[in-house]
């Protein structure tokens, strides 16, 4: 694929992830709550979640990624000139925003930051969203960040919901280049199916104190895997790209099963398909851009590379990314 513009298109200059340290086993969940590693893997591939400390915020996490996106793209702080965040567990509900932290922890006080909320689906709408302000002109370097504090909207008694989520967070920054763009997004909702996945405030409270998330997962995961299947097929389509074309497939890492339906789909070997699930679990908003930092970190994902990504969320939220990679080459130093 030829990947030089002419014109000057928002590109991924880098990615970059943080893990928290503490990790919550399938064996531990057998230890509290009426499930085991069996059921849990074989309903959802996941072996393991991380889980970020009590006094480490959404917005310690998202920061501790950013700064290795922003050197990553060898750049500074300073040089970032909006900050986005899609997160469903953000530090404070509804003000101030995770990217007023994110940015405020980077000593960024006078820069356009503000948070989406699209669930899963969050890093294929910052990807939207940043491509838009950059080409329009708007910002030169838009730091993207899906981070999750999802352990802090879990109910740990709730077994159908509390074994899916883990903590993380991925970053990256886009800029213009006439190399490597993001070459298409494409992103849609459907508010008519809010209720099958949801975090509920009481109807009861002053406060604005969230409950826990809920969700009808069998309902979720038909609805899911029929969407994405084709949305992905939507959207090579539209761009004239054969799967086989694809270098690698980074999906939204929610259930196995999920993912392995849309790779059957579209003929993808597993050599080319990034599967985290097993050891960080759904990270929500963070867990494409935590895979695509694995699979950086292992040499699978380089500059130039022809990626595809897809996620579908609460909301129902749902989207896909087609786009070349415009970092360097990860080197370990
Ligand atoms: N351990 C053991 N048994 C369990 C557990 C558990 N942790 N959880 C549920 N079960 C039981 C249920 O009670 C049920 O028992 P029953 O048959 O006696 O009633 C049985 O297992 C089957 O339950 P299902 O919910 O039908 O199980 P399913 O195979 O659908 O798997 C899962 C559940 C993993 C949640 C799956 O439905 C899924 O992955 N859904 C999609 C999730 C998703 O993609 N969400 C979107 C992104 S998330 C976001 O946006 C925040």
């Amino acid at each position: 694929m030829n990947s030089k513009n002419l014109t000057p298109k928002a590109s991924l200059k880098s990615i970059a992830s943080y893990i928290p340290e503490k990790i919550l086993s399938n064996k531990d969940f057998e230890q509290f709550i009426d499930t085991s590693d069996e059921w849990i893997v074989r309903r959802t591939g996941i072996k393991e979640r991380r889980i970020a400390k009590d006094d480490e915020t959404n917005s310690d996490l998202g920061t501790k990624a950013a700064i290795k996106a922003i050197q990553r793209a060898h750049l500074t702080p300073k040089d970032i000139d909006a900050i986005v965040v899609a997160t469903l567990s953000p530090d404070y509900f509804t003000m101030p925003s995770t990217a007023c932290k994110i940015a405020a922890n980077l000593g960024l006080t006078n820069i356009t930051a503000f948070d989406i909320s699209a669930a899963c689906s969050g890093f294929i709408y910052l990807l939207e969203v940043s491509k838009a302000l950059v080409e329009s002109g708007a910002k030169k370097n838009v730091l993207i960040v899906g981070s999750e504090k999802a352990s802090s909207i879990m109910d740990y008694t709730d077994r159908s919901i509390c074994i899916l989520f883990g903590d993380g967070a991925g970053a990256g920054v886009v800029s213009l280049d006439t190399q490597n763009p993001i070459i298409d997004v494409h992103t849609a909702s459907n508010g008519e199916f809010g209720e099958l996945l949801m975090t509920k405030r009481s109807p009861k409270a002053k406060l604005c104190e969230p409950l826990a998330m809920k969700m009808k997962g069998n309902e979720v995961f038909k609805i899911a895997v029929n969407t994405l299947c084709n949305d992905v097929i939507e959207l090579l389509n539209k761009n004239n790209i054969d799967s086989n074309q694809i270098d690698l497939f980074i999906p939204h890492q929610a259930n196995l099963r999920i993912i392995k339906a849309v790779q059957e789909k579209l003929q993808l070997s597993d050599e080319k398909c990034v599967i985290t699930v097993e050891k960080f679990g759904n990270t929500s908003a963070a867990s494409i851009p935590m895979a695509m930092n694995e699979a950086y970190e292992e040499g699978r994902l380089k500059k130039g590379s022809l990626i595809l990504l897809d996620a579908f969320g609460g909301g129902f939220t749902w989207g896909s990314a087609l786009l070349q990679f415009g970092g360097e080459n990860f080197t370990r130093f």
